[in-house]
């Protein structure tokens, strides 16, 4: 099952637009994809010797994010795709109440990690747009979501609100029916664009006129998370003494990989809360060179179906130089051990790839490993999500 083929022809129509790539892309990918399917035949033929060993990693998200005791807050999930902003809310210690996405093998991967949660998933039961948000008056304090963000996505076409996948209205209208004190709302850094500027004004915060909102900025470097992943927050607060009281998340991290200056200045032989490079996050050899990995593609750009978590061509050249493969990335780190990659660089697999994302490798996704990447490619990394939902909690005073 494709990932996307779940919903309807305006959804499925507006995603081919994004897959509209150049003929030289296209014979980019399919080079790759001979190339890998070739390598994967002798492979399962025995013609080669197991390049690598199985990796042990050395970063444990959960470390990231530790868990705090219940802070009874009653989160509801909207857009929840593969679960980073419930995780994130989990670990600080909210109470789920529930959870509402489309794309249906979501709701196994819910199920496999909270099988208590109240999860609906699937055209039938998981749509926004079908929901009456009436029953929950009254009954959440804090409603959370990324609402999908190809319309202001550098690698979509930035059509913004005439995009049929912008979601937004469907976000304010949950917020404005159910009035929790709070909401959190993700998406991407295009969004920040000057040409969205009417777009934020009108559709977000004058939508929302009764909330007190603070927009910023995260990477999720400087929370641990061994990635290039910045991201922009809404955080609307309904009582405005909250949100006087709410602080931006500050760094619980300093990247020695990223050329901007952290705000976080812990003393200089601190060295635990350096965010690790991708080869010592995942236990790998050391080659005297690392880094943090370029953005991991999200699944609803470049090619569909496919295993790769490219984002761009430039960032080929960043997986090189740290000999890490990012195509075919396999199921299990078993499979991805005996599938040698070209060049001897290091395989990856589903759970490395979550690792590299933030996620602990407890968060067990449900799926094929194209499914497993969209979700994971889709998500904000849990512990950018723990940091802001903990600085939510200590504003409503918990
Ligand atoms: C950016 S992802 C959200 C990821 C999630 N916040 C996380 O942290 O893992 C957006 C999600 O919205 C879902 N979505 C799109 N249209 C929807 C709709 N009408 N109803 C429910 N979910 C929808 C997509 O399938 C996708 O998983």
């Amino acid at each position: 099952m494709n990932l996307l083929n779940t919903k309807t022809s305006i959804y499925k129509n507006a995603s081919k637009k994004v897959y509209d790539i150049t003929s030289e892309r296209r014979a980019e990918y399919r080079q790759i994809s001979k190339a890998s399917r070739l390598a994967k035949r002798d492979a399962e033929q025995g013609l080669h010797e197991k390049v690598h060993e199985i990796n042990k990693p050395l970063l444990d998200p959960n470390i990231l994010m530790p868990q705090k005791q219940s802070n009874h807050l009653k989160t509801l999930s909207l857009f929840s795709g593969g679960g980073g902003l419930d995780l994130g809310f989990d670990r600080a210690g909210y109470k789920h109440i529930a959870s509402y996405e489309l794309i249906p093998i979501c709701k196994d991967t819910f199920l496999a990690n909270r099988p208590h949660w109240k999860v609906y998933a699937g055209p039938e039961e998981g749509d926004v747009t079908q929901v009456d948000w009436k029953k929950y008056k009254g009954e959440i304090d804090v409603i959370h979501g990324g609402p999908p963000c190809q319309p202001f996505s550098i690698a979509g076409e930035q059509k913004g609100l005439d995009d049929e996948r912008n979601m937004w209205s469907e976000f304010t209208k949950a917020v404005n029916i159910i009035k929790p004190k709070v909401f959190v709302a993700e998406n991407v850094l295009g969004l920040l664009n000057p040409k969205f500027e009417g777009f934020v004004k009108k559709y977000i915060i004058d939508a929302m006129s009764d909330y007190h909102i603070t927009k910023f900025e995260m990477s999720a470097s400087d929370f641990g998370v061994p990635q290039i992943r910045r991201r922009i927050f809404f955080v609307g607060f309904k009582n405005s003494k909250n949100s006087k009281i709410f602080k931006v998340p500050n760094p619980t991290h300093i990247c020695e990989y990223t050329q901007k200056k952290s705000l976080f200045n812990p003393p200089i032989d601190d060295k635990s809360n350096l965010t690790f490079g991708v080869r010592k996050a995942l236990g790998l050899s050391d080659i005297g060179y690392d880094n943090i990995a370029p953005t991991i593609r999200s699944g609803f750009t470049g090619k569909r179906n496919t295993t790769s978590v490219l984002n761009s061509s430039a960032g080929q050249k960043s997986w090189g130089d740290m000999e890490v493969w990012p195509n075919g990335v396999q199921i299990n780190r078993e499979s991805a051990s005996a599938f040698p990659a070209k060049g001897n660089h290091f395989r990856l697999s589903i759970q490395d790839i979550g690792i590299i994302q933030g996620f602990p490798e407890s968060w067990k996704f449900a799926g094929a490993a194209y499914q497993v990447l969209g979700q994971i490619g889709n998500s904000v990394a849990p512990p950018v999500a723990y940091n802001v939902a903990i600085n939510v909690a200590k504003a409503l005073k918990y």
